[in-house]
């Protein structure tokens, strides 16, 4: 994508001023984002973030805009009503010029257009354990807002993500057909998710029963997803709404606490290395029920270990199917990768459940 090109499809939204320049901005992955510098009549400057959306990862992009454009108004109007600052306490999207919201090229690639948040960062890792609490308010304050939000009418954009008995339904498919020819060498891994076919339909059985209410989820609930404020340090809002679904807070959670409160990394093979880390799970239940201010019910509070163990196991079978299908999913870097993910996850998983009385009452002191 070259700078022209950008002077090019800027001009199909409704963004104030004249183009000046623009550069490649921002450190993720998935989309490619440029910061678009316009400036007005009067001589004063305004800046965009443009990105190409990601086809690839992204299959319906019009979905994913009317879920974007929708969650992000609703967030506007509480931060209106609650006297903040809407240009910078929630996305903004830019309407086209002829009303949609988003622009397709010449190539057919997807682009949209956001207000920047001014005075804003983000940090790509976490290096002190208070970012992990403070992503935890971030994205526990995500719930707060949208608490009454009608999440059943959000598109579904990546059918059954988190249904886990379909991730069970998807392994065992893979030990089936054995496509790979490495059944063999991970009958243990098999057996450790038999053992758990039964766990694997909790959510689901609660959210049936009326135990657990369907949310709006964020899906990515990583920190260089959160901007925090140049000047006060605290969490400004959310960005990253690509995978905006309905869905359960305490899979949001769980995600984070799956990456974010183990000892180890994600591949790491000396599985006496990988551990559930406690405190750093403690920070992340405080930052999260703080940020939710009560918006999490009962049910959801009560399960909110159950979802750490849940987005753990998931990944966890996500990476032992992949390995059965020989590879064809994620990406790997060397010989049985995905089947050392596998394990590290796993290994994650009977960590958690082994601590399960104390994750329990940690979130009750919190409640
Ligand atoms: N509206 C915005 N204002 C300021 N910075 C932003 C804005 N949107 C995104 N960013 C920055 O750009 C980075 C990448 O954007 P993101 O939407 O997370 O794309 P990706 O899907 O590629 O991760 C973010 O981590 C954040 O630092
Ligand atoms: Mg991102």
């Amino acid at each position: 994508m070259s700078i022209a090109e950008v002077k090019e499809i800027i001009k199909k939204f409704m963004a104030e001023g004249e183009y000046v320049g623009a550069a490649p901005f921002g450190s993720g992955h998935i989309n490619h984002t440029f910061l678009v510098n316009m400036k007005r009549e009067d001589g004063s400057t305004v800046d965009y973030v443009l990105q190409r959306i990601n086809k690839n990862v992204f299959k319906s992009p019009e979905k994913l805009m009317e879920n974007y454009v929708a969650v992000t108004r609703f967030i506007r109007e509480k931060i209106e009503k609650m006297g903040g600052d809407p240009m910078r306490e929630v996305i903004n999207v830019i309407p086209t010029v002829d009303g949609g919201y988003f622009a397709i090229d010449s190539e057919g690639e997807y682009w949209r257009l956001l207000v920047y948040v001014t005075d804003s960062l983000s940090y790509d890792k976490v290096e002190r354990p208070e970012q992990f609490y403070e992503s935890a308010v971030a994205f526990g304050n995500f719930q707060y807002m949208l608490r009454d939000y009608p999440a059943q009418t959000l598109h579904e954009t990546i059918v059954n993500f988190h249904n886990t008995p379909d991730r069970y339904r998807q392994l065992m498919e893979a030990v089936e057909n054995n496509a790979a020819g490495r059944l063999s060498e991970v009958e243990a891994e098999v057996e450790f998710a038999r053992a758990r076919f039964d766990f694997a339909h909790t959510l689901e059985n609660a959210h049936s029963e009326g135990r657990l209410p369907l949310r709006v989820t964020h899906n990515d609930t990583k920190l260089n997803n959160i901007l925090f404020d140049i000047n006060t340090g605290a969490p400004l809002c959310v960005v990253d709404l690509d995978t905006i679904m309905p869905g359960y807070s305490v899979n949001d959670f769980g995600d984070s606490i799956r990456f974010g409160a183990t000892t180890a990394l994600e591949d790491e093979r000396d599985l006496s290395l990988v551990n559930f880390d406690l405190s750093l799970y403690e920070l992340y239940v405080k930052g999260f029920i703080e940020g939710a201010k009560g918006g999490l019910t009962e049910g959801e509070l009560e399960m909110l270990p159950i979802g750490a163990i849940m987005m753990t196991f998931e990944c966890g079978m996500r990476f032992l199917a992949d390995y059965l299908n020989g590879d064809t999913y994620f990406r790997v870097h060397r010989e049985g990768h995905n089947l050392d993910r596998a394990r590290n996850q796993f290994k994650l998983v009977s960590d958690m459940e082994a601590h399960l009385d104390e994750m329990r009452a940690i979130v009750k002191k919190y409640s």
